[in-house]
């Protein structure tokens, strides 16, 4: 057990030390009796799920420019809102986040609710989130667990057991110092320790706010920890992407199911994604041109290759998706993958 005090001396290096982020009020305003917007708190925790924080601010003023309030984005077109993301990754985030949002402006009167169980009720929220929601947005002591927060459990308590079977003993070990008092501010204050002092490869434990109660610097393990069981290896599959142009310039997209990878998502007609490469599946009867360069893209679980077919002054009606005209067609508003093939056609002309 360690001092319950060490969060006193987190938090005063939190006031001195918390990075400036769009969506987060600094402790000075919080003492001052600024309370944060919970849906700008929400929105932001969606985002970083799985994602760096270099990555969302420019996503979250996006958003937020756009769709002000909750009730501003519950009523936003679907396309409108999964074209803003693209980008961003991890697509499932896009759709539950639409579903939460229409939630709580159409069932909930516009307000969040206040509580961690409460919040865990949402789409798309799970125990991080809800925690993260609770403790930053309503000063509730939840206990917020991401995995900067591992990491500096981990080398607080020099524990070696691996991740994820750790999990549950590094939850422990973090309510065990989740103050009652500020739990907001100490929540940010974990992962900013954990983001630029406590880092994964070179821990600046020098200037650490934690070094005198840190086991691990005491034992020299810091850089070994957290342990990490193996990773199995990635598997990766093959595919086929089609790119149908017409005379006019108008290109042929098609809206991804729902379920499953880049739900929702616009993209390029295509085979599936198989191991041994799929038979050709073309959307559109058309003079197809294979193109000597490949595709490349890294999926949470694979490894993804796509042969790349394009046909030019289409003039058949497609068999699926549809054309989009060119004036309205937008790259931008394509997941990472498809956007990478529409960047190779253009580079080749
Ligand atoms: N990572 C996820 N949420 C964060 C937050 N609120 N502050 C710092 N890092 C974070």
């Amino acid at each position: 057990m360690k001092d319950p005090k060490l969060n006193q001396d987190l938090l005063a290096w939190y006031d001195r030390n918390a990075r400036a982020m769009p969506w987060r009020t600094p402790p000075a305003d919080r003492a001052a009796g600024v309370r944060p917007d919970p849906y700008r708190v929400w929105m932001s925790e969606v985002m970083l799920q799985q994602t760096t924080v270099a990555a969302v601010k420019s996503y979250f003023e996006k958003f937020t420019q756009t769709w002000p309030t909750v009730v501003d984005l519950a009523n936003a077109e679907d396309a409108d809102v999964m074209a803003a993301w693209a980008g961003l990754g991890y697509y499932a985030r896009a759709r539950n986040l639409l579903k939460c949002a229409r939630v709580v402006a159409f069932e909930m009167g516009g307000t969040f609710p206040p509580t961690h169980d409460a919040l865990l009720k949402l789409p798309g929220v799970g125990p991080y989130t809800a925690a993260a929601i609770a403790a930053i947005a309503y000063d509730e002591a939840a206990v917020v667990v991401d995995g900067n927060v591992e990491r500096v459990m981990a080398r607080l308590h020099d524990v070696h057991t691996p991740l994820p079977t750790a999990k549950a003993e590094l939850t422990t070990l973090a309510a065990a110092l989740t103050p009652a008092k500020r739990p907001g501010d100490y929540a940010q204050a974990v992962m900013d320790l954990g983001a630029t002092i406590c880092t994964p490869r070179n821990p600046a434990c020098g200037i650490c706010p934690w070094n005198h109660a840190c086991d691990a610097r005491a034992s020299g393990t810091q850089t070994e920890l957290p342990k990490k069981l193996p990773k199995t290896p990635k598997p990766t599959r093959r595919g086929i992407a089609y790119v149908a142009i017409r005379g006019d310039g108008a290109v042929l997209l098609e809206q991804r199911p729902d379920k499953g990878l880049l739900g929702g998502m616009m993209g390029w007609p295509g085979t599936d994604w198989a191991v041994d490469l799929p038979a050709p599946a073309p959307p559109v009867n058309a003079d197809w041109q294979m193109q000597n360069e490949q595709v490349r893209h890294t999926f949470t679980h694979f490894h993804l290759v796509l042969d790349i077919a394009v046909a030019r002054d289409v003039h058949t009606p497609p068999t699926r998706g549809a054309f989009i005209e060119k004036t309205a067609f937008k790259p931008s508003g394509l997941p990472t993958v498809m956007r990478k093939v529409w960047d190779m056609i253009s580079k080749s002309g």
